[in-house]
Parts: structure tokens; sequence; C-alpha cells
């Protein structure tokens, strides 16, 4: 009734918006309501992390390229910096995944070539170790990003890991942080995130634990490393397989009653794909991702209640994306021949709005994300010898990294539905919100997962005057599948336009295209 009455006057016209904006014969089919007072946290600038493992051609070949005409004098590769720096990273997780869990970071210091060569068997290859702690720190600080090291928790000692916190942090007179200076590097590196592990719940896993010895074991670790350097971030590896018939709230319960008072995140693992080629089923896991963060919102309230010394702590969704095509085989050994190098489609750039829209909505529990991974291994940089081409999942990537820092708001959405796979009634728009109150912008992120329909919205703002200036960001393509490769990158690129809304009682209609993302940026005052 309401839209009736209002699509009259907001005949939407907008030559420059082409087909995004139409005349209204139907009233709007949905409705986003933005209210700036419904405040859900801040956009945690580590939501854009990233990962580099010692796995296929990520570290050697991706990062890092000795002897390469695209390197510098460290042997870090050029162009994959300057894509990095464009993806708007901010902290960087190494040296793995399954690696860490096998990994001696005495190997990878000291001068390269006397490094002692190590089988890796957590992916069946031949480690040079000649990239190693200070090669990886010296990365990041060249980049500005954050450092995350992650402990091998799965044949590695508590030695080791209390010895690696003080090589990196120690300011005085001790034995590793003479090393450290024997190494070139005088002042500490100052390593404030530390992983307590990863995915020590899977049978994969060199060194997998259950979950009371793994509590046991990463408590010790925790107390180790806080007496190197008190000031340090832990995570804690949480629940990496979510699989039916899977355990993974039994194990987050008891890594989170006996971590309680140590930790500052409990890490979540999550691949997805598309093998059944379902697009609009793909594109409903959102609310797999919403259902997951919430149980562990609650497991975490539920462990801080009984506390006796609570502590923040937050989710850290330290491996997240889609991999489902570049993983065949049983085994690790079998999975790492195909290098993991999958080579992502539009569809998949789809995919990002959809995680990072569900990271925005539970920005107050979601305080870290690491995409898996930077470089050719599932990443949105690819390279060979000559060069690199931007995969289809850096562009959303590098636009919502823009958003970090922002305000996330809970809007009202409402949708036309639909019944993926015959289950629960999802809307066809999945939507988050964030605002930047020193700009007076408010920036609304629109997946519309349906296949085939345009759907006409209405957008509202409750609280201030919204601008008739709209920015449009879209990203679309005709084929879900198309793909990028060396030399043509160009095919799945965002738009970007200004519009004029026409705007009545401080909303505006707006049509988002069948399967798109789009980012409208408005100013309110
Ligand atoms: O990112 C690839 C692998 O996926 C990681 O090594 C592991 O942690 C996860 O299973």
């Amino acid at each position: 009734m309401i839209f009736a009455r209002r699509c009259n006057v907001v005949l939407a016209l907008s030559l420059a918006a082409g087909a995004s904006l139409a005349l209204y014969a139907q009233p709007p089919a949905a409705r986003i309501k933005i209210d700036t007072e419904r405040v859900i946290g801040r956009v945690d600038p580590l939501l854009f992390g990233n990962f580099t493992e010692h796995l296929g051609r990520c570290i050697y070949g991706g990062i890092f390229e000795e002897g390469s005409p695209l390197a510098d004098a460290d042997g870090f590769r050029k162009d994959v910096m300057e894509a990095t720096r464009g993806l708007g990273v901010t902290l960087l997780r190494w040296p793995g995944g399954n690696f860490a869990s096998g990994y001696n970071w005495k190997d990878g210091i000291g001068p390269r070539d006397r490094r002692p060569p190590r089988r890796d068997n957590a992916w069946g290859a031949l480690e040079s170790n000649r990239f190693g702690t200070d090669e990886f720190l010296r990365y990041c600080e060249r980049l500005g990003v954050e450092p995350y090291v992650c402990i091998n928790a799965g044949l590695g000692s508590i030695d080791d890991a209390r010895h690696w916190v003080e090589y990196c942090n120690e300011p005085g007179d001790t034995y590793w942080a003479r090393q450290r200076r024997k190494n070139g590097r005088e002042k500490p590196w100052g390593v404030k995130y530390w992983g307590l592990g990863n995915e020590i719940d899977g049978p994969w896993q060199l060194g997998h634990k259950n979950a009371e010895d793994y509590a046991r074991f990463a408590l010790e670790a925790a107390k180790a490393m806080r007496r190197a350097d008190e000031s340090i971030k832990l995570i804690a590896s949480g629940s990496s397989n979510f699989s039916p018939g899977s355990d993974w709230v039994g194990w987050n319960r008891t890594v989170l009653d006996r971590l309680n008072t140590e930790i500052d995140y409990l890490s979540l693992h999550t691949y997805i794909g598309n093998p059944e080629n379902k697009f609009e089923n793909f594109m409903a896991i959102s609310r797999d991702l919403d259902d997951r963060i919430e149980v562990v919102e609650g497991q975490i309230k539920a462990a801080l209640i009984r506390s006796p010394r609570p502590r923040p702590i937050h989710i850290a969704f330290d491996e997240w994306n889609v991999w489902y095509r570049a993983r065949s085989g049983t085994t690790e050994y079998e999975v790492a021949s195909t290098g993991l190098e999958e080579n992502y489609n539009f569809e998949d750039a789809l995919a990002m709005g959809m995680f990072l829209n569900s990271f925005f909505r539970h920005a107050d529990s979601v305080k870290m994300a690491n995409l898996a991974q930077l470089v050719n291994v599932i990443a949105p940089i690819f390279t060979n010898k000559q060069g690199m081409f931007l995969q289809t999942i850096y562009f959303p990537l590098a636009e919502y990294a823009k958003q970090r820092g922002n305000v996330a708001l809970s809007a009202l959405v409402r949708s036309p539905e639909y019944k993926p796979d015959g289950g629960r009634a999802l809307g066809y728009l999945d939507v988050s919100v964030t605002r930047d109150p020193k700009a007076g912008a408010v920036y609304v992120n629109v997946l519309n997962r349906s296949e085939k329909m345009d759907i006409a919205t209405r957008i509202e703002n409750a609280v201030g005057k919204l601008g008739s200036a709209v920015g449009v960001w879209e990203l679309n393509y005709p084929d879900l599948k198309a793909t990028h490769t060396f030399g043509d990158d160009r095919k799945v690129r965002p738009t970007t336009r200004t519009i004029e809304a026409s705007l009545s009682e401080n909303g505006f209609a707006y049509t988002f295209p069948k399967h798109s993302l789009t980012i409208l940026k408005l100013a309110v005052q």
C-alpha cells in the first residue's frame, strides 16, 4: 500500500545508470531500511587479513622468487606486493595452515645457504627454508601489515613456541634476542598476533589431538608464550570441520571452557563450493555462515559467564574462501598435487560479498578474518615467471576493504524469498550496511542471489537526511562461469557511477540486477 503510493513519486530514472534504474510499473518488491542508530560494532580492519602458507606456489614463486627480474633485492615479487596493497590487506597469517603443524621455525633463520632443507610432511613437498621468520616479518613490515604467526601445536613443543616469541619480540639481551640481532634485526619485530596451532581438530593434521589434549597443550603454551611477552594476543584453534556429523560444537565448548582465561580469539575455518552447479544454493551458504557464527557467539558467551577471569574473546575466521575444484584426492599429498590453484569465476566473486556481508553483520563478534590465501594457492593473485593476473575474486575483496574501520549497522531487509534445496525460506537479497560517521557516508552492500530476477527495492533511511547523490559500485557479468587468465583479466571487473536518486520521504528506489553484487554509497547528514 505504502509502496504503491510511493512508486508513483519515485518513478526512478537515470540515464547514466542504464538497466539498474528502471521505471517501476510495479511497486518495489524489496525494502532495505537503514538506521544509523542501530549499531552492531566496528568493522575491525583485521577482517581484511590474508594468509600465506608454505604450500604450492604461495611463498616460493608467489610472494618470494629469488633471482626473478620481477623481484626486489630481498627476493620479494614487486608486482605481487603492489597487488597486495591494492587488496587492502591489513594482516598476514603464516607459515600455515597444515604446514605449521610440522614446521620447525629454527630451521628458517640465519644465513640462507646454511639452512637445512626438510621434507614438509603436511603437503609432501621439499621445504628449502630459504623463506623463514625474518623474511616473513620483513615482508609484513614492507607492506605495512600486521604479522600473525601460527605456532606448531601439532608435532611442535611449548618450548619452541616460547622461544619463537622471544626471538621475535624480546628487547633485552637474551639468547634468542641475540640470535635475531645476529641475523640482522636489532629491534624486536613486535609480533602481536599468535595462533595456538592450526586445525588441531582435524584428523588430517600432523599431531591431531582430541579437544582435551589440545586444550591442555594450548593452555600451557599460552602461559609460556605470555611470559615471553605479556602483550601478545592469542588465537585458539577452533572448529575447522563443519560437516554434518562432526562434533564441532563440542570441540569449541571444550576449548572455550579450558582456555577462556587465556585467549583473545577463537579461530574458525570454512571453505565453500558449488560442485552441484546450483547457483542459488551456492549463494545461500551465507545462512550457514550466519548460523555458525551465532552458535559460536553463544558458546563464547556461555564460557565467559562461567569464567573466573573473563576477558573479551572474539571470533577469528582465519581461513575462508571458495575451494572445491583444485581439491581432488583423498590424502593431503594428493590434494597438494593440484597446487590448490583454483581458477575463480564470476559466481565465486559474488561469494566474496556473501562472506563479507556475514562478517559485517556480526561485526561485534567477528574481529579478524583471513582469506586463504594470497597468491596462487586458492588466491586472488595469480603469477607465473613472467607476470601475474588478478582473479575475479580480487575486486570485491579490494572494494569491501575500503569499509574497514566503519561502523556496521543492523538494517531491516525484506525481499522476495526462495527455498534453497527446498528447505527454509531465504530472502534473495543478502545485505550488510556500514557507516563512516566522519565522512557522513553509508555503504549498502547488496548481493542479489537470484539467478533470474532483477529486484526492485525501496531504500529508506530512518535517521538523518539522505542526499540524492548515490555512488554505485557494481560487479556483474552475463556468464556466471567466466574466469580470468594471463592477458585476459578485464572481463569480470566492477563498474562505477554516480546517480541522482529521485528522493521521496527520505528514500529512493533502486533495482539490483540478477546475480550481482552492488555497493551503494549514500550521503546521510
Ligand atoms: O588453506 C589450505 C589448507 O586448508 C590449510 O593448510 C589448512 O589449514 C586448511 O585445511
